[in-house]
């Protein structure tokens, strides 16, 4: 998670509290695959106006303000962590949503969880960057995550990436256009662009520490053959050639940077007479 792990309490039981806040946790979510917008409603209500996905939710702030903001929409948040999940359904049932779930499943479980077209929309907000080569597979804007959230979103839904991380993000580019994904909207500065957008907690603790959230939003398209990976992969290879110019260094990437930057140095200074 970035490095920036928050440390648990002392009185924190993993086992406990996925107990304790079992009714929003769903243990089986493949059955309800095709009628999640029914069989979560609420007993006696009709079904969910649409569903949506919050994959890597995280402990769920995000998740919580956005089901607040729309009671008649069903947000369900997908992550691996359990710790996670547990923060996650414990804010949900505190803020006393009904309309909110987790599911504590791996982002390359999307396409067996939901059916095809079952998504009107989707979020992944500062996903885990894996900068190296090779853990590229695990990143959750990977090509082949991309290919398989495309079987579960409906014609018209959206899928919205954001992150602090300008190599992930442009390596992400290059993933959305070959996974067939058009690009309805970008931008650099997400926050001044939508002040008042529902915050993660990400956001919010690196924005304290002066990030910019790049953000994109994208909507399947045409895909005419299967895609062939021609993405560099190791995200080291998307940083900018001036690495001194860089005001803002992702975590996780600090050491990296520095390293570079020595080599570099180093370099000039033997090809400079
Ligand atoms: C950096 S945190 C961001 C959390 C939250 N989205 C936010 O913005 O505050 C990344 C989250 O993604 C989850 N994650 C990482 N890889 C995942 C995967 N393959 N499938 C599901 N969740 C994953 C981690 O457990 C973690 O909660």
């Amino acid at each position: 998670m970035h490095g920036m792990h928050a440390r648990l309490p002392k009185n924190f039981v993993l086992e406990e509290r996925l107990e304790r806040y079992a009714a929003v946790i769903e243990l089986e979510p493949a059955a309800l695959a095709g009628r999640w917008a029914e069989a979560s409603a609420p007993l006696g209500e009709k079904p969910f106006r649409e569903v949506r996905l919050d994959v890597g939710c995280g402990k769920g702030a995000f998740l919580v303000a956005s089901a607040q903001a729309e009671p008649d929409v069903l947000f369900i948040g997908l992550d691996a962590e359990p710790v996670c999940v547990a923060y996650a359904s414990q804010h949900i049932m505190e803020a006393g949503l009904r309309n909110a779930l987790i599911v504590p499943a791996k982002g390359s479980d999307v396409a067996r969880i939901f059916a095809a077209g079952e998504l009107a929309g989707m979020t992944i907000n500062f996903p885990t960057p894996f900068p190296r080569k090779k853990e590229a597979s695990k990143r959750l804007v990977a090509l082949e995550r991309l290919l398989e959230y495309r079987m579960v979103l409906a014609e018209d839904a959206t899928l919205a990436f954001k992150t602090d991380h300008v190599p992930l993000f442009s390596f992400a580019l290059t993933q959305f256009e070959l996974a067939g994904y058009e690009i309805v909207c970008k931008s650099d500065d997400y926050r001044a662009d939508h002040p008042d957008a529902p915050l993660s907690e990400y956001e919010e603790r690196l924005a304290a520490a002066g990030a910019r959230v790049h953000a994109l939003i994208a909507r399947v398209g045409e895909l005419a053959e299967p895609p062939i990976q021609n993405a560099s992969l190791s995200l080291v290879d998307y940083l900018p050639d001036d690495l001194h110019g860089l005001s803002y260094i992702p975590h996780g990437m600090q050491g990296t940077v520095v390293n570079l930057r020595n080599r570099r140095d180093r370099e000039a200074s033997r090809i400079a007479p």
